[in-house]
């Protein structure tokens, strides 16, 4: 099937499809811009978002500095939690609301973004927690109306969510992930320093590119835009809307960077080129998913991050167990993209080859497998977890896992095929062990 026919809408399929492209800086030292980009947004205080190991950085640093020469007010908050709650974020917002501040800047990895971007939200337009959270848990209202400046400093090659409007949290009463969505929640400035990923550790190279990884290859896998019902104002398309030409040209580029660049960027921390490239892919690569949708992998990934029992990742705060979101994403994924590969084979296999996989004289049933051993391949060559075994899950558990991504169904809708709850449990299966 080429582009044209998974583009070709039917029924009460939606032809078009929107996109907000997301403002950014990019390159080698850009963080010392800061003070000077919130100056032209008009801030005078600003609320400084961070956690505990970047609190410590040289990046925190040069931001103060610029805010300063800036001649900005601005107030640190660093007690964020790394994989935020609801719990975590009411506290930030508190510190927002109470700090009286005309914008935000957030420096670190997506849990910091993220919490920033709740922390506007709530500080902004007060309302009982559960408001703007995704139905059906929470009340799935939309966001009132435009927030706070907002300028995002990512440290990891990873989230992206430097250029997304998505804040992910875990609800502790319910044990389940869920977020808050909104376009009013995209950064109003992405600044992208490539310098700052000098200090990150190996696992977490490891967990925020593959992260990239996936975000790039479920858009490119998502169910096509063109299936997507038009209900409602035909204008107010949701954030993330399927597959689509935008969202294509994205994942692409940002799979072709990674599938040169991550294995790299894991093993030698010395390989700048290697970061650097992960580091602009991976903002490609949130810009992307956050206009396309992901789908299974991210789906099936919060079940495995809550479910945890035991498992400490290694570079991660040690204090308690936690499969780190990277993680959780990739180790559902061959299995998943075997089982999707039927729905869009050429799609698979056009990921493949963007990796750098060899697809010479592939036949749209090898599609699913070669992708699959790719991913394989590359989790091998950084020394990543071969599967849900790994970190801690065995049969057992698959039924849980079932019962807990099942529900995630706004995310599991956009996968390329339908899928049943006895798929999910043979998906989960099949992520047990890879070798
Ligand atoms: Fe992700």
């Amino acid at each position: 099937m080429h582009c044209c026919q998974y583009y070709h809408a039917t029924g009460d399929g939606d032809p078009a499809f929107t996109v907000d492209v997301p403002q950014f800086t990019f390159g080698a030292g850009c963080l010392a811009e800061c003070g000077a980009h919130a100056k032209t947004l008009g801030l005078r205080r600003v609320g400084l978002f961070t956690d505990a190991r970047v609190a410590r950085l040289p990046s925190i640093e040069t931001v103060k500095r610029s805010l300063r020469d800036a001649g900005i007010d601005f107030a640190v908050y660093d007690e964020v939690r790394v994989e935020p709650t609801d719990e975590s974020l009411q506290a930030a917002a508190k510190f927002a609301a109470e700090g009286k501040f005309e914008g935000f800047v957030s420096i670190g990895g997506g849990s910091v973004i993220d919490t920033c971007k709740a922390a506007n939200l709530y500080s902004t337009y007060p309302a009982d927690f559960l408001t703007y959270v995704n139905a059906p848990i929470g009340g799935g209202q939309p966001v009132p109306g435009p927030l706070k400046p907002h300028i995002a400093c990512p440290t990891t090659s990873g989230t992206g969510s430097e250029c997304t409007g998505i804040s992910i949290f875990d609800l502790l009463s319910m044990k389940a992930k869920t977020g808050l969505m909104s376009r009013h929640m995209i950064p109003t400035l992405a600044l992208v320093d490539p310098l700052v990923t000098k200090s990150l550790p190996r696992t977490v190279v490891a967990a925020s590119g593959f992260d990239a990884m996936s975000h790039a290859l479920e858009s490119l896998t998502a169910r096509s835009h063109a299936t997507r019902s038009r209900s409602g104002i035909a204008s107010q398309r949701p954030m993330n809307q399927g597959a689509n030409m935008w969202s294509d040209m994205g994942a692409r580029e940002a799979l072709r960077l990674i599938g040169r660049h991550l294995v790299h960027a894991v093993n030698d921390p010395s390989d700048e080129e290697a970061r650097a490239n992960m580091m602009y892919a991976a903002m490609v690569a949130g810009m992307t998913f956050s206009n396309a949708g992901c789908h299974l992998p991210h789906g099936m990934s919060y079940a495995v991050s809550g479910l945890v029992r035991e498992f400490r990742a290694p570079d991660y705060p040690p204090n308690e167990p936690i499969v780190p979101h990277g993680m959780s994403v990739m180790l559902n994924a061959p299995a998943v993209y075997r089982f999707t590969a039927p729905a869009c084979a050429d799609r698979h296999l056009e990921g493949a080859q963007c990796l750098g996989a060899d697809v010479r004289g592939a036949t749209p049933a090898d599609a699913g497998e070669i992708l699959a051993q790719h991913l394989i391949g590359m989790m091998q060559a950084t020394d990543f977890p071969g599967g849900l075994e790994y970190v801690g899950y065995s049969e057992r558990d698959v039924d849980a896992l079932t019962d807990g991504a099942y529900p995630q169904q706004r995310v599991i809708k956009n996968a390329p095929r339908d899928v049943s709850k006895d798929d999910l449990r043979g998906i989960f299966r099949n992520a047990m062990r890879y070798w």
